[in-house]
Protein backbone atom coordinates (compact mmCIF):
# COMPACT_ATOMS: atom_id res chain seq x y z
CA UNK A 1 0.00 0.00 0.00
CA UNK A 2 3.13 2.06 -0.14
CA UNK A 3 2.51 5.33 -2.49
CA UNK A 4 -1.22 4.42 -2.70
CA UNK A 5 -3.37 7.65 -2.35
CA UNK A 6 -6.59 8.14 -3.11
CA UNK A 7 -5.38 10.16 -6.38
CA UNK A 8 -4.57 6.75 -7.85
CA UNK A 9 -7.92 5.57 -7.77
CA UNK A 10 -9.58 7.91 -10.58
CA UNK A 11 -6.91 5.94 -12.62
CA UNK A 12 -7.68 2.56 -11.75
CA UNK A 13 -10.93 3.22 -12.30
CA UNK A 14 -10.61 4.33 -15.68
CA UNK A 15 -8.48 1.13 -15.85
CA UNK A 16 -11.35 -0.86 -14.94
CA UNK A 17 -13.47 0.89 -17.22
CA UNK A 18 -11.60 0.51 -20.55
CA UNK A 19 -10.62 -2.88 -19.82
CA UNK A 20 -14.50 -3.65 -19.04
CA UNK A 21 -15.28 -1.89 -22.61
CA UNK A 22 -12.75 -3.27 -24.65
CA UNK A 23 -13.71 -6.69 -23.37
CA UNK A 24 -17.71 -6.29 -24.02
CA UNK A 25 -18.24 -3.79 -25.94
CA UNK A 26 -20.39 -1.63 -23.57
CA UNK A 27 -20.26 -1.67 -19.60
CA UNK A 28 -22.92 -3.36 -17.92
CA UNK A 29 -25.43 -3.54 -20.44
CA UNK A 30 -27.50 -6.33 -19.50
CA UNK A 31 -24.43 -8.29 -18.90
CA UNK A 32 -23.79 -9.26 -15.04
CA UNK A 33 -20.38 -11.66 -14.06
CA UNK A 34 -20.98 -12.01 -10.86
CA UNK A 35 -19.83 -15.05 -9.15
CA UNK A 36 -22.87 -17.26 -9.46
CA UNK A 37 -22.11 -17.29 -13.05
CA UNK A 38 -19.31 -18.13 -12.92
CA UNK A 39 -20.20 -21.50 -11.06
CA UNK A 40 -21.99 -22.23 -14.88
CA UNK A 41 -18.86 -22.08 -16.72
CA UNK A 42 -17.25 -25.40 -15.57
CA UNK A 43 -13.79 -25.24 -15.94
CA UNK A 44 -11.34 -27.45 -14.10
CA UNK A 45 -12.14 -30.16 -17.04
CA UNK A 46 -9.57 -29.58 -18.45
CA UNK A 47 -10.57 -27.09 -21.23
CA UNK A 48 -8.76 -24.25 -21.63
CA UNK A 49 -10.37 -20.71 -21.85
CA UNK A 50 -9.48 -18.58 -24.58
CA UNK A 51 -7.97 -15.09 -23.66
CA UNK A 52 -11.16 -13.46 -23.78
CA UNK A 53 -12.61 -15.93 -21.18
CA UNK A 54 -9.96 -15.26 -18.91
CA UNK A 55 -10.39 -11.62 -19.33
CA UNK A 56 -13.87 -11.74 -18.64
CA UNK A 57 -13.56 -13.99 -15.80
CA UNK A 58 -11.32 -11.79 -14.40
CA UNK A 59 -13.19 -8.66 -14.19
CA UNK A 60 -16.28 -10.18 -13.69
CA UNK A 61 -14.80 -10.94 -10.14
CA UNK A 62 -13.59 -7.55 -10.14
CA UNK A 63 -17.01 -6.32 -10.68
CA UNK A 64 -18.63 -8.19 -8.46
CA UNK A 65 -16.29 -6.70 -5.78
CA UNK A 66 -16.30 -3.33 -6.45
CA UNK A 67 -20.18 -3.58 -6.80
CA UNK A 68 -20.10 -5.43 -3.54
CA UNK A 69 -18.28 -2.60 -1.90
CA UNK A 70 -20.13 0.06 -3.43
CA UNK A 71 -22.66 -1.31 -1.05
CA UNK A 72 -20.48 -1.84 1.73
CA UNK A 73 -19.99 1.67 1.21
CA UNK A 74 -23.21 3.09 0.49
CA UNK A 75 -24.47 1.28 3.19
CA UNK A 76 -22.08 3.02 5.87
CA UNK A 77 -22.29 6.51 4.35
CA UNK A 78 -26.64 6.08 4.51
CA UNK A 79 -27.31 3.56 6.96
CA UNK A 80 -30.09 3.38 4.88
CA UNK A 81 -31.87 -0.56 4.25
CA UNK A 82 -28.89 -2.51 4.84
CA UNK A 83 -30.37 -5.27 5.73
CA UNK A 84 -29.57 -8.42 3.52
CA UNK A 85 -26.03 -7.12 2.98
CA UNK A 86 -24.25 -8.25 6.05
CA UNK A 87 -23.34 -12.06 4.42
CA UNK A 88 -21.35 -9.87 1.55
CA UNK A 89 -19.88 -7.73 3.89
CA UNK A 90 -19.12 -11.15 5.78
CA UNK A 91 -17.42 -12.79 2.35
CA UNK A 92 -16.02 -9.80 1.85
CA UNK A 93 -13.76 -9.72 5.12
CA UNK A 94 -13.12 -13.30 4.75
CA UNK A 95 -11.35 -12.78 1.08
CA UNK A 96 -9.23 -10.11 3.10
CA UNK A 97 -10.70 -7.48 0.90
CA UNK A 98 -9.95 -4.63 3.19
CA UNK A 99 -9.12 -1.35 1.47
CA UNK A 100 -8.67 1.28 3.84
CA UNK A 101 -12.86 2.71 3.49
CA UNK A 102 -11.71 6.14 4.61
CA UNK A 103 -9.67 6.19 1.11
CA UNK A 104 -12.36 4.81 -0.88
CA UNK A 105 -15.16 7.58 0.99
CA UNK A 106 -13.13 10.32 0.89
CA UNK A 107 -12.88 9.36 -2.97
CA UNK A 108 -16.51 8.71 -3.60
CA UNK A 109 -17.39 12.23 -1.27
CA UNK A 110 -15.15 14.14 -3.44
CA UNK A 111 -17.77 13.80 -6.04
CA UNK A 112 -20.96 13.84 -3.84
CA UNK A 113 -20.20 16.31 -1.25
CA UNK A 114 -21.25 14.81 1.73
CA UNK A 115 -21.74 14.29 4.33
CA UNK A 116 -21.96 15.91 7.79
CA UNK A 117 -25.81 14.61 8.16
CA UNK A 118 -24.69 11.04 7.35
CA UNK A 119 -26.95 10.79 4.43
CA UNK A 120 -25.43 13.22 1.20
CA UNK A 121 -28.67 14.24 -0.13
CA UNK A 122 -29.80 15.52 3.56
CA UNK A 123 -27.75 19.09 3.95
CA UNK A 124 -30.25 20.24 7.22
CA UNK A 125 -28.30 23.85 6.85
CA UNK A 126 -30.57 25.59 8.98
CA UNK A 127 -28.51 28.78 9.51
CA UNK A 128 -28.70 28.84 5.65
CA UNK A 129 -32.76 28.26 6.07
CA UNK A 130 -32.62 31.19 9.09
CA UNK A 131 -30.81 33.81 7.46
CA UNK A 132 -32.77 32.82 4.11
CA UNK A 133 -36.05 33.32 5.92
CA UNK A 134 -35.04 36.78 7.24
CA UNK A 135 -33.57 37.52 4.17
CA UNK A 136 -36.19 37.36 1.61
CA UNK A 137 -39.69 36.06 3.55
CA UNK A 138 -41.15 39.80 3.94
CA UNK A 139 -43.74 40.73 6.52
CA UNK A 140 -44.16 37.19 8.00
CA UNK A 141 -42.85 37.16 11.61
CA UNK A 142 -44.97 35.09 12.96
CA UNK A 143 -44.42 32.07 9.94
CA UNK A 144 -40.69 32.63 10.24
CA UNK A 145 -40.58 32.20 14.22
CA UNK A 146 -42.89 29.08 14.26
CA UNK A 147 -41.15 27.33 10.92
CA UNK A 148 -37.84 27.75 12.34
CA UNK A 149 -38.48 26.78 15.84
CA UNK A 150 -40.23 23.75 14.41
CA UNK A 151 -38.07 22.71 12.04
CA UNK A 152 -35.00 22.90 13.84
CA UNK A 153 -36.90 20.98 16.91
CA UNK A 154 -37.37 18.18 14.76
CA UNK A 155 -33.74 18.09 13.87
CA UNK A 156 -32.50 18.75 17.30
CA UNK A 157 -34.58 15.54 18.54
CA UNK A 158 -32.52 12.46 18.52
CA UNK A 159 -35.58 9.65 18.51
CA UNK A 160 -38.86 12.37 17.34
CA UNK A 161 -41.52 10.08 18.10
CA UNK A 162 -43.72 11.49 15.44
CA UNK A 163 -43.58 13.43 12.03
CA UNK A 164 -43.70 17.21 11.64
CA UNK A 165 -46.74 18.60 10.55
CA UNK A 166 -47.00 22.09 9.50
CA UNK A 167 -50.14 24.13 8.12
CA UNK A 168 -49.61 26.96 6.04
CA UNK A 169 -52.70 29.00 6.13
CA UNK A 170 -53.24 32.79 4.10
CA UNK A 171 -53.52 34.44 0.76
CA UNK A 172 -51.80 33.31 -2.33
CA UNK A 173 -49.15 35.53 -2.33
CA UNK A 174 -48.31 35.74 0.93
CA UNK A 175 -45.04 33.38 0.34
CA UNK A 176 -46.94 29.82 1.58
CA UNK A 177 -45.30 28.07 -1.62
CA UNK A 178 -42.16 30.22 -1.47
CA UNK A 179 -41.28 29.35 1.91
CA UNK A 180 -42.04 25.46 1.16
CA UNK A 181 -39.37 26.08 -1.31
CA UNK A 182 -36.83 27.38 0.87
CA UNK A 183 -37.24 24.20 3.10
CA UNK A 184 -36.47 21.75 1.02
CA UNK A 185 -33.39 24.16 -0.60
CA UNK A 186 -31.82 24.44 3.04
CA UNK A 187 -33.02 21.02 4.00
CA UNK A 188 -31.71 18.92 0.61
CA UNK A 189 -28.95 19.03 -1.23
CA UNK A 190 -31.41 19.05 -4.66
CA UNK A 191 -34.62 21.30 -3.11
CA UNK A 192 -37.44 20.44 -4.71
CA UNK A 193 -36.00 18.17 -7.28
CA UNK A 194 -34.52 15.74 -4.38
CA UNK A 195 -35.55 12.05 -4.24
CA UNK A 196 -36.41 12.97 -0.83
CA UNK A 197 -38.87 15.57 -1.66
CA UNK A 198 -42.86 15.06 -2.98
CA UNK A 199 -44.70 17.97 -3.66
CA UNK A 200 -48.32 17.01 -4.32
CA UNK A 201 -51.03 19.33 -5.87
CA UNK A 202 -54.41 18.58 -5.71
CA UNK A 203 -55.85 19.72 -8.67
CA UNK A 204 -53.08 18.34 -11.06
CA UNK A 205 -52.24 15.36 -9.08
CA UNK A 206 -55.42 14.27 -7.89
CA UNK A 207 -57.90 15.77 -10.14
CA UNK A 208 -60.82 12.96 -10.70
CA UNK A 209 -63.06 12.04 -7.96
CA UNK A 210 -63.65 9.07 -9.85
CA UNK A 211 -60.42 7.70 -9.22
CA UNK A 212 -60.37 7.96 -5.81
CA UNK A 213 -59.36 4.66 -5.17
CA UNK A 214 -56.25 4.51 -7.50
CA UNK A 215 -55.12 7.42 -6.03
CA UNK A 216 -55.16 6.69 -2.77
CA UNK A 217 -53.18 3.36 -3.65
CA UNK A 218 -50.34 6.05 -5.91
CA UNK A 219 -50.26 7.83 -2.63
CA UNK A 220 -49.50 5.75 -0.14
CA UNK A 221 -47.17 3.91 -2.47
CA UNK A 222 -45.27 6.71 -3.21
CA UNK A 223 -45.25 8.27 0.82
CA UNK A 224 -43.95 4.77 2.38
CA UNK A 225 -41.47 4.72 -0.96
CA UNK A 226 -40.07 7.75 -0.29
CA UNK A 227 -39.77 6.94 3.50
CA UNK A 228 -37.66 3.80 2.80
CA UNK A 229 -35.43 5.71 0.25
CA UNK A 230 -34.96 8.95 3.19
CA UNK A 231 -34.87 8.61 6.34
CA UNK A 232 -35.62 12.20 6.55
CA UNK A 233 -38.36 12.97 3.57
CA UNK A 234 -40.23 16.04 2.60
CA UNK A 235 -43.85 15.83 1.91
CA UNK A 236 -45.50 19.44 0.54
CA UNK A 237 -49.29 19.22 0.08
CA UNK A 238 -50.42 21.92 -2.30
CA UNK A 239 -53.82 23.34 -2.52
CA UNK A 240 -54.49 21.36 0.71
CA UNK A 241 -58.05 22.60 1.06
CA UNK A 242 -58.88 20.66 -1.99
CA UNK A 243 -57.55 17.35 -1.04
CA UNK A 244 -60.23 14.45 -0.43
CA UNK A 245 -61.20 13.66 3.25
CA UNK A 246 -60.42 10.19 2.03
CA UNK A 247 -56.55 11.24 0.82
CA UNK A 248 -55.87 13.20 3.62
CA UNK A 249 -57.06 9.80 5.86
CA UNK A 250 -54.34 8.37 3.93
CA UNK A 251 -52.07 10.79 4.80
CA UNK A 252 -52.95 10.50 8.56
CA UNK A 253 -51.61 7.24 9.22
CA UNK A 254 -48.11 8.02 8.43
CA UNK A 255 -48.22 11.55 10.02
CA UNK A 256 -49.35 10.10 13.30
CA UNK A 257 -47.42 8.23 16.09
CA UNK A 258 -45.27 5.63 14.48
CA UNK A 259 -46.80 2.09 15.38
CA UNK A 260 -45.86 -1.12 14.71
CA UNK A 261 -48.60 -2.14 12.54
CA UNK A 262 -46.56 -2.87 9.26
CA UNK A 263 -46.67 1.00 9.17
CA UNK A 264 -43.18 2.77 8.39
CA UNK A 265 -41.26 4.97 10.26
CA UNK A 266 -41.86 8.11 9.63
CA UNK A 267 -40.69 10.27 12.75
CA UNK A 268 -37.70 11.85 11.07
CA UNK A 269 -40.39 13.52 7.91
CA UNK A 270 -41.60 16.37 7.56
CA UNK A 271 -45.38 17.09 6.09
CA UNK A 272 -46.20 20.59 4.84
CA UNK A 273 -49.88 21.31 4.52
CA UNK A 274 -50.43 24.63 2.02
CA UNK A 275 -53.96 26.31 1.84
CA UNK A 276 -55.56 29.43 1.49
CA UNK A 277 -58.52 28.66 4.02
CA UNK A 278 -58.15 30.37 7.49
CA UNK A 279 -57.00 33.60 4.88
CA UNK A 280 -59.99 35.96 5.87
CA UNK A 281 -59.27 35.02 10.14
CA UNK A 282 -55.79 35.89 9.65
CA UNK A 283 -56.50 38.85 7.64
CA UNK A 284 -59.48 40.09 10.36
CA UNK A 285 -57.05 40.31 12.98
CA UNK A 286 -54.66 42.09 10.51
CA UNK A 287 -57.58 44.52 9.99
CA UNK A 288 -57.87 44.41 13.35
CA UNK A 289 -54.37 45.70 14.70
CA UNK A 290 -54.04 48.38 11.79
CA UNK A 291 -57.36 49.80 13.05
CA UNK A 292 -55.99 49.76 16.81
CA UNK A 293 -53.33 51.45 15.57
CA UNK A 294 -51.06 48.62 16.91
CA UNK A 295 -47.94 47.09 14.85
CA UNK A 296 -48.25 43.84 13.03
CA UNK A 297 -45.39 43.00 14.27
CA UNK A 298 -47.41 42.63 17.52
CA UNK A 299 -49.77 40.53 16.15
CA UNK A 300 -49.05 37.05 18.08
CA UNK A 301 -49.96 33.67 17.90
CA UNK A 302 -52.45 33.50 20.65
CA UNK A 303 -54.79 36.25 18.47
CA UNK A 304 -55.10 33.65 15.38
CA UNK A 305 -54.20 29.73 16.84
CA UNK A 306 -58.41 29.87 18.15
CA UNK A 307 -59.70 31.64 15.12
CA UNK A 308 -57.68 29.86 12.51
CA UNK A 309 -59.07 26.41 14.56
CA UNK A 310 -62.50 27.58 14.25
CA UNK A 311 -62.43 28.77 10.58
CA UNK A 312 -61.15 25.43 9.67
CA UNK A 313 -63.42 23.44 11.40
CA UNK A 314 -66.16 25.81 10.77
CA UNK A 315 -66.14 26.42 6.78
CA UNK A 316 -68.14 24.12 4.81
CA UNK A 317 -67.36 22.33 2.08
CA UNK A 318 -63.50 22.11 2.39
CA UNK A 319 -62.22 18.62 3.08
CA UNK A 320 -60.00 20.29 5.68
CA UNK A 321 -62.35 20.90 8.00
CA UNK A 322 -63.20 17.33 8.12
CA UNK A 323 -60.21 16.10 9.03
CA UNK A 324 -59.27 13.21 11.76
CA UNK A 325 -55.55 15.76 10.98
CA UNK A 326 -57.39 18.43 12.80
CA UNK A 327 -59.68 16.46 14.73
CA UNK A 328 -57.11 14.22 16.29
CA UNK A 329 -54.29 17.06 16.48
CA UNK A 330 -51.99 15.86 14.44
CA UNK A 331 -51.01 19.37 13.22
CA UNK A 332 -47.84 20.24 15.09
CA UNK A 333 -48.17 24.03 14.14
CA UNK A 334 -50.42 26.57 12.53
CA UNK A 335 -48.40 29.00 10.73
CA UNK A 336 -50.55 32.02 9.56
CA UNK A 337 -49.10 34.12 6.90
CA UNK A 338 -50.16 37.91 6.74
CA UNK A 339 -51.44 40.01 4.17
CA UNK A 340 -48.88 42.00 2.70
CA UNK A 341 -48.76 46.00 2.53
CA UNK A 342 -47.53 48.36 0.17
CA UNK A 343 -43.87 48.54 1.62
CA UNK A 344 -44.03 44.46 1.35
CA UNK A 345 -44.29 44.31 -1.89
CA UNK A 346 -42.15 46.45 -2.56
CA UNK A 347 -39.63 44.68 -0.86
CA UNK A 348 -40.31 41.57 -2.91
CA UNK A 349 -39.96 44.05 -6.42
CA UNK A 350 -36.68 45.09 -4.86
CA UNK A 351 -35.68 41.28 -4.59
CA UNK A 352 -36.65 40.73 -8.11
CA UNK A 353 -34.83 43.53 -9.81
CA UNK A 354 -31.95 42.00 -7.87
CA UNK A 355 -32.15 38.22 -9.02
CA UNK A 356 -32.25 39.31 -12.52
CA UNK A 357 -29.00 41.19 -11.99
CA UNK A 358 -31.31 44.77 -13.08
CA UNK A 359 -30.48 48.11 -11.45
CA UNK A 360 -33.59 49.65 -9.63
CA UNK A 361 -35.04 53.02 -8.43
CA UNK A 362 -37.31 53.93 -5.49
CA UNK A 363 -39.95 54.93 -8.40
CA UNK A 364 -39.76 51.83 -10.02
CA UNK A 365 -40.36 50.11 -6.96
CA UNK A 366 -43.19 52.16 -6.05
CA UNK A 367 -44.47 51.53 -9.90
CA UNK A 368 -44.25 48.05 -9.89
CA UNK A 369 -46.57 48.24 -5.74
CA UNK A 370 -49.13 50.45 -7.87
CA UNK A 371 -49.70 47.75 -10.39
CA UNK A 372 -51.16 44.89 -7.32
CA UNK A 373 -54.71 45.40 -6.26
CA UNK A 374 -54.96 45.88 -2.38
CA UNK A 375 -57.94 46.01 -0.29
CA UNK A 376 -59.94 46.81 1.72
CA UNK A 377 -61.49 48.92 -1.08
CA UNK A 378 -61.84 52.09 0.99
CA UNK A 379 -58.09 51.72 2.83
CA UNK A 380 -56.15 49.82 0.23
CA UNK A 381 -53.68 48.10 2.81
CA UNK A 382 -53.52 44.90 1.82
CA UNK A 383 -51.62 43.55 -1.55
CA UNK A 384 -54.58 41.03 -3.09
CA UNK A 385 -52.55 39.28 -4.41
CA UNK A 386 -49.88 39.14 -1.79
CA UNK A 387 -46.39 39.33 -4.09
CA UNK A 388 -47.79 37.30 -6.43
CA UNK A 389 -46.13 37.57 -10.16
CA UNK A 390 -44.25 40.52 -9.25
CA UNK A 391 -40.83 39.31 -10.64
CA UNK A 392 -43.28 38.85 -14.31
CA UNK A 393 -44.19 42.42 -13.40
CA UNK A 394 -40.91 44.25 -13.24
CA UNK A 395 -40.75 43.62 -17.09
CA UNK A 396 -43.59 46.11 -18.03
CA UNK A 397 -41.67 48.91 -15.84
CA UNK A 398 -38.12 48.22 -17.76
CA UNK A 399 -37.27 51.47 -19.81
C1 LIG B 1 -25.73 27.09 4.69
O1 LIG B 1 -26.35 28.10 3.92
C2 LIG B 1 -25.64 29.30 3.89
C3 LIG B 1 -26.50 30.32 3.18
O2 LIG B 1 -27.14 29.78 2.06
C4 LIG B 1 -24.29 29.09 3.21
O3 LIG B 1 -23.57 30.29 3.18
C5 LIG B 1 -23.53 28.04 3.99
O4 LIG B 1 -22.34 27.74 3.32
C6 LIG B 1 -24.36 26.77 4.12
N1 LIG B 1 -23.68 25.86 5.00
C7 LIG B 1 -23.45 24.60 4.67
C8 LIG B 1 -22.79 23.77 5.70
O5 LIG B 1 -23.77 24.16 3.60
Amino acid sequence: MVGWGPTHLPLLTCALFLLLWRSDGLVGRGRHWGPKEDQTHTIGKGMQLGHDETMKRHLGTMHALSRQYWQYLACGLWQASCEGEEDEQADMDQEGWSLPLEMLSSWYCSFSKCCETGDCRVTNNITGLESDLNRRLHGQHLARKVILRAVRGLLQRPQPEKALALSFHGWSGTGKNFVARMIADHLYRDGLKSECVKVFISLFHFPHPGYLDSYKVQLKKQISETVKLCEQALFIFDEAEKLHTDLLDTIKPYVDHYDSIGQVDCGRSIFLFLSNSGGNTINEVALDFWRAGRAREEITMDYLEQPLRMELKESPGTAFAHSHLLEENLIDFFVPFLPLEFHHVKLCARDAFVAQGLPYTETALDEVARMMVFVPKDKRLFSAQGCKSVSQRINYILP
